[in-house]
């Protein structure tokens, strides 16, 4: 495996590259993981926090992170959770389907700040999907960080995503990997920890000069997340936001994805905190 990450290709802004989707995974009732490859098996060449457009004909577009690594090479997946028009569409897909994709787009996390850092990886919901490109390319990449921490929380059990690989995180010697879900339903067999994932942080063993941090998740998460690491000595310039904005461009031109003076797709979406805090509206 090759652990180089591929250069973006010369595409169209504007033009939807028309690709197939390789295999369909049921993630939860509401997400679903397409393997999705470009003609010819070439690489995607985005970097993780990145996303692209996907488009169906005659449905629109929708801006969707890459939840694999550029480290995976040969096609690329997209975690994606049914909300309306275009992803309720891609939800009625079959193997083999083909979707438009225009990207990569936006502002990636800052490998090169997080390079030999221990890092901190916080994410809930259906963050977790461009979160785990960033932890595959960790993986792939051992000797570029210091320890990894992942920490996860999902509405219930149900809902979590990628069960298998959070159980082969927390196995795993070289991570500290902790999952907690809001919730169990009577009936559910699930027996880890309850409570929202902002629990799983006091506990931590946090250097704050060698430590960056990175959320993503749905916005009520970032408020709290964001407090308890400044309690652990986290400053913001060491603390990696993913903002979500309605987005219809996704390449700086239509303006609906502002956030004051900032685009969402072209300066976003990962962020320092520093650099989106005083901002209203942004948190
Ligand atoms: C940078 C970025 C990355 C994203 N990554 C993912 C991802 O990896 N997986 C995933 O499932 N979704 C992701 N989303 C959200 C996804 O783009 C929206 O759910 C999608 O646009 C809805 O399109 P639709 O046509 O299915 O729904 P529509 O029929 O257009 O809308 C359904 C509902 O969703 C609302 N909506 C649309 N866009 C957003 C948004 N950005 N935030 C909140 N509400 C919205 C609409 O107002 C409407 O109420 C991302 C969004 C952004 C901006
Ligand atoms: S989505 Fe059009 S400017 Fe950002």
């Amino acid at each position: 495996m090759s652990t180089t990450p591929a250069k973006p290709a010369a595409r169209s802004l504007f033009v939807p590259v028309d690709c197939r989707i390789v295999s369909i995974t049921e993630l939860t009732p509401q997400e679903k993981l397409f393997r999705v490859e470009f003609p010819g098996g070439a690489d995607l060449g985005h970097v993780p926090g990145q996303f692209v457009q996907v488009s169906i004909l005659g449905l629109g577009e929708a801006p969707i992170s890459v939840a694999s690594s550029p480290t995976r090479r040969g096609s690329f997946e997209l975690g994606v959770r049914r909300a309306g028009t275009l992803t309720g569409a891609m939800h009625r897909l079959k193997e083999g389907a083909v979707i438009g994709i225009r990207g990569p787009f936006g502002r990636p996390f800052d490998l090169e700040r997080m390079g030999g850092k221990d890092l901190l990886l916080i994410s809930g919901g259906c963050g977790l999907a461009p979160m785990r490109s960033l932890i595959q390319y960790c993986q792939d990449n051992p000797d570029d960080f210091g320890r990894i921490t992942i920490l996860y929380g999902a509405k219930s059990p149900e809902d979590m995503l990628f069960k298998d690989e959070i159980r082969d995180w927390e196995a795993s010697e070289r991570y500290a990997c902790a999952a907690t879900v809001d919730d169990v339903p009577g009936g559910s067999c699930y027996d880890g920890p309850v409570g929202q994932v902002t629990r799983l942080i006091p506990p931590l063993r946090i250097d704050p000069e060698k430590t960056v941090a990175a959320i993503v998740g749905p916005p009520v998460m970032y408020r709290f997340v964001i407090e308890e690491l400044k309690k652990k000595g986290l400053a913001e310039d060491r603390i990696a936001v993913s903002l979500e904005r309605q987005m219809r461009c996704g390449v700086g031109k239509c303006g609906h994805c502002t956030i004051e003076h900032l685009y969402c797709c072209l300066d976003g979406p990962v962020f320092w905190l520093n650099e989106v805090s005083g901002l209203r509206g942004a948190l």
